[in-house]
């Protein structure tokens, strides 16, 4: 079976045409053709991203991107309609939605964060192709992204229940926030992550401490607007220098890496789960990687974790057309509709 997928929730513009198809219980999946278009450098000056130009983007994009695929045949499209940016999100469910009514194939709503948590379950065989298999049920997934951060259990095959998030602010986002505090540029995930690793490298230590809120709570949720307030009122009227600069970004991120590993092993305790999955933009982040890994190694070594491949941790359309297989060929029939709705605020619970 071949899907061609659309990506435009945020400020990436993503075509992806990927073949799947299932042997006994693993889908294999393979990147026939993908094209992916960032936006970020455009949004930079705004210090995130701007819906009105992500939306003129994705128009001006999409056409361009679509060239090369206008002679492709396959069996569906697939579109992501929610969570992200309506205006965003709208752009591919237009241009999808006129796509699937040009080649007469039915055209598959697909969530975003459900494409992230797919995803990220396959490994990657050879450079374009993926294997989904022996996956232990249940799954925990920990979901942190720009617009989310969430941890997600699923008991049953492709069904999901929410059993922690952000009481208010988004890690990407967080970093996104304090990157700016140090005048580094969007997006700041990967600026902290480059300043914090020279860092550690040199040993720095900041004197600076911050909050690790709601560590002991009992729960999995977690919240970071006490974590960025405290990082604003640290940093005013302060002039650092390079190195306390680069230190404050170690001492975030651990912070963050704290807070994950006290509510990952909160979810797996409570979860008993026998697989763990991280998912999302922030899951290319190589700190929490490794202290997430290292807390499965240490308390949970029969816990199957499952790290994203880098190629696939930021949004592009092949984890949507990957989504979209997945489902298909786990039986579970979407109405293939005419005219779909982009749902910015779209819960993973919603399948
Ligand atoms: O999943 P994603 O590409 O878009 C959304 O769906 O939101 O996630 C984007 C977020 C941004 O906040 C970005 O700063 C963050 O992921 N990010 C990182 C890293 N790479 C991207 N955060 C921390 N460390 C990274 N290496
Ligand atoms: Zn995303």
């Amino acid at each position: 079976m071949k899907i061609l997928a659309f990506e435009t929730s945020c400020d990436e513009t993503g075509i992806a045409l990927v073949e799947g198809k299932k042997s006994g219980d693993a889908f294999e999946f393979k990147v026939l053709r993908q094209a992916l278009l960032s936006q970020a450098a455009l949004h930079a000056p705004y210090g995130g991203v701007y819906p009105d130009l992500a939306k003129r983007e994705h128009q001006k994009n999409l056409p361009a991107l679509y060239k090369e695929f206008a002679d492709d045949e396959y069996d569906a499209v697939a579109v992501t309609v929610g969570p992200g940016l309506e205006p965003a999100l709208w752009q591919g469910i237009e241009f999808a939605e006129r796509v699937a009514r040009d080649k007469h194939v039915p055209l598959l709503p697909i969530n975003h964060m459900e494409a992230h948590l797919l995803s990220s379950l396959a490994k990657p065989t050879t450079e374009h192709s993926y294997i989904l298999e022996n996956v232990g049920m249940s799954v925990l997934a920990l979901l942190i992204s720009g617009g989310h951060t969430e941890f997600v259990l699923m008991q049953e095959w492709l069904q999901y229940k929410v059993i922690g998030k952000t009481l208010d602010d988004a890690v990407g986002e967080a970093f996104d926030k304090v990157a700016r505090m140090l005048d580094l540029p969007y997006p700041g995930g990967p600026e902290i992550s480059k300043h914090a690793t020279a860092a550690r490298e040199k040993k720095l230590v900041s004197d600076i401490k911050l909050p690790r809120p709601m560590l002991h709570t009992g729960t999995c949720d977690v919240s970071f607007s006490g974590l960025k307030t405290a990082a604003l009122y640290s940093l005013r009227d302060k002039k650092l220098s390079a190195d306390e600069k680069a230190a404050f970004a170690a001492e975030f991120e651990e912070a963050v890496g704290d807070i994950f590993v006290q509510k990952t092993r909160q979810a797996l305790n409570d979860t008993g789960a026998k697989t763990f999955v991280i998912g999302g933009g922030v899951a290319a982040n190589r700190y929490l990687r490794e202290r997430l890994e290292q807390l499965v190694l240490d308390e949970f070594p029969d816990c199957d974790f499952r790290l994203p491949h880098l190629a696939i941790t930021g949004d592009n359309a092949v984890m949507i057309a990957q989504c979209a297989l997945t489902r298909a060929l786990s039986g579970k029939k979407e109405d293939g509709a005419e005219t779909l709705r982009a749902v910015g605020n779209l819960s993973i619970t919603k399948n």
